[in-house]
């Protein structure tokens, strides 16, 4: 079997798994494309495009030996047998399906190079999040008959977490690979399996059929989303029951049904692909005629923005119902810690509707002030500061948004003596020592637990 792969799409997925398999697979050889020539440009530096621990050592260890970054993409195609599609899947922002369905025309197009440019025999592998049957159409489009070339399409969805790439990629909980049954399908399930095999344990690597592994993505997105959203609902009613979350959490995460991970209380989930994968779920469930299961999964987004909303009414309300002329300090833009990445992240929310209250904000964070400077733009009143200690000085608030851990060994003495009296801190991520503060001088409200306010 060919030891060619290429990847299309050199993003937050497409780099690091082809930057695993290459340094994994030494006797395979790798090359990622993209149209994007300057992403190609700092794949090739080292000054990576995405920021992601461990990574540069990982890329540095195979870049040049059996790993490769081009723009070349129709040349690529034709040199390689197994071609990975990793490209954006956003949600639709026009049209039928609009703020709903996947945007599948990034995808499209690919497909189309691909059969424009193939002369051999290829393995299509669908490493994008895509809609339930999206593997249908692939095949449909490639294997029109017009050419003496077979397309063998699998699906093989990627269950990384952004900010623990690298150490999802070498240890994954597993690597589902659908495929069809049949000789040609379980022929390039096989090749696939050999990949990972080099470093996955075999009772990890999952086969099944297409639909099943396109449909798991989505279902693990939506049930990891759907206990954040779970555990934010039951925050609202802790705060007003004087429970405190973080017990709730602690005692029904020790029942091993439940499980203790992933029971944060936070402002809100972010990222690229929670939303988006949940709106393209309610829009199948929509489409396959099923409301009442549509109905359901909407309520977890639905949830989601209700708790960022009510972070920030709930900071109107403890400022003296006026933000006006006030200054935040918002510390961390990131969706998550250890990333750079600010798609979808509940501070771009929040510092909308802090603007529109017509406070000064100022953002501080360790990696996603470029990308924060980008969501902002145009927002009045918004200044970027990478020092924490500036951002503080003279606020009337601090608001925690990000869970750095850097920002739980910060001076919060220092910051206290030179900000606006009286004080105040609402921790979206329950991240600091509240009491501690408190004794500072602050005025702590955090998600979930009853406020230490001494105003
Ligand atoms: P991304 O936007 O970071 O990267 C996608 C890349 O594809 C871009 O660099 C873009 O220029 C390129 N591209 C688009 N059309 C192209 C074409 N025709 N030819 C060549 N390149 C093209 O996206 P991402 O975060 O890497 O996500 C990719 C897919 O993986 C999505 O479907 C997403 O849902 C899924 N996914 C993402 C994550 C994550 O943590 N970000 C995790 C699991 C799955
Ligand atoms: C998520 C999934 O965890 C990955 O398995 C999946 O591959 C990926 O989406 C994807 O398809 O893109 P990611 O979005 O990178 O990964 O990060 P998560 O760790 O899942 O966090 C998502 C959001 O939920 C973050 O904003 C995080 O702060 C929030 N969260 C997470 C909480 O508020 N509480 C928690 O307990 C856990």
């Amino acid at each position: 079997m060919s030891r060619k792969i290429l990847c299309i799409g050199a993003g937050y997925v497409g780099g690091p798994t082809m930057a695993m398999i290459a340094a994994r697979c030494p006797d395979y050889q790798v090359t990622v494309v993209d149209i994007n020539a300057a992403r190609i440009k700092a794949w090739q530096s080292d000054r990576l495009p995405i920021y992601e621990p461990g990574l540069l050592e990982l890329v540095r260890a195979a870049r040049g030996r059996n790993l490769f970054f081009s723009t070349d993409v129709a040349a690529q195609i034709a040199a390689n047998d197994i071609i990975f599609v990793s490209v954006n899947t956003p949600t639709k922002t026009y049209g039928q399906g609009a703020g709903k369905a996947a945007d599948l025309q990034y995808w499209e197009k690919t497909a189309r190079e691909i059969l424009a440019h193939a002369k051999t025999d290829k393995i299509v592998v669908e490493k994008s999040t895509l809609p339930v049957r999206t593997a249908y159409a692939m095949a449909r489009i490639l294997n029109t008959g017009e050419k003496d070339v077979h397309f063998e399409v699998l699906s093989n969805p990627e269950f990384l977490a952004e900010g623990t790439a690298v150490k999802d990629l070498e240890r994954p909980d597993r690597v589902l690979i659908g495929g069809r049954d049949n000789d040609r399908g379980r022929q390039a399930v096989q090749a696939l399996v050999d990949i990972y095999a080099h470093w996955v344990p075999r009772e990890r690597i999952l086969t099944t059929n297409v639909w099943s592994s396109e449909l798991s993505k989505l279902a693990a997105n939506a049930l990891l989303a759907q206990r954040v959203s779970s555990v934010n609902s039951l925050s609202a009613l802790c705060e007003a029951t004087e429970a405190d979350i973080a017990e709730v959490t602690r005692a029904v995460g020790m029942d091993s049904r439940i499980g203790s991970r992933f029971l944060q209380a936070s402002v809100g989930f972010g990222g690229s692909c929670f939303q988006k994968d949940i709106l393209n779920l309610v829009y199948l469930c929509e489409h396959y005629g099923l409301p009442e299961v549509a109905a359901y999964w909407e309520q977890v987004i639905k949830i989601n923005e209700y708790q960022q909303d009510r972070f920030v009414r709930n900071m109107i309300a403890r400022m003296f119902n006026t933000l006006s002329g006030k200054r935040i300090a918002v510390f961390g833009f990131a969706f998550k810690a250890h990333t750079g990445d600010t798609r979808e992240s509940p501070a771009i929310r929040v510092c909308r509707r802090l603007a529109e209250e017509r406070a000064e904000v100022v953002v501080t964070d360790p990696q996603a002030l470029g990308n924060a400077a980008h969501d902002l733009e145009g927002l009045p009143g918004i200044v970027l500061e990478p020092d924490p200690y500036r951002a503080a000085a003279g606020a009337h608030a601090l608001a925690i948004l990000t869970e750095w851990p850097e920002y739980r060994t910060l001076d919060f003495a220092r910051i206290h003596a030179g900000m606006a009296k009286p004080p105040f801190l609402f921790d979206g991520r329950n991240l600091l020592d509240h009491q501690a503060l408190y004794d500072l001088g602050f005025n702590v409200f955090s998600i979930g637990r009853a406020p230490r306010s001494h105003v």
